[in-house]
């Protein structure tokens, strides 16, 4: 968190499709919807409060959600 919280969902979302995991021919095996299921667990292990709607799968509208908080 003391990474991220400066940040959006986008940029954290970003991040893992960009480079994780590591090697680009094994991130061809992650769809956008594997990693927006990926970014809700971990949101979820990390105590943030869920949503009424799934994660979008793409950058803008992640983008518009802070990870602004005191945790
Ligand atoms: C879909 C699968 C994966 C996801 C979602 C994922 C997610 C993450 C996340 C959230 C971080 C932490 C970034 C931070 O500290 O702010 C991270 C770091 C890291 N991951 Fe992954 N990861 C995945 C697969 C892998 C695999 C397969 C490997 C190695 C073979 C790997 C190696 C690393 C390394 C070395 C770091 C540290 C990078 C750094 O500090 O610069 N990851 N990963």
């Amino acid at each position: 968190m003391s990474n991220w919280r400066p940040w959006t969902l986008g940029d954290l979302f970003e991040f893992l499709t960009t480079d994780m995991p590591p090697k680009p021919k094994e991130r061809l095996e992650v769809s956008a919807q594997n990693y927006a299921d990926i970014l809700a667990f971990m949101l979820d292990k990390n105590g943030f409060p869920a949503g009424n709607v799934e994660l979008p799968t793409d950058f803008e509208p992640l983008s518009l959600i802070e990870m602004n908080v005191d945790r």
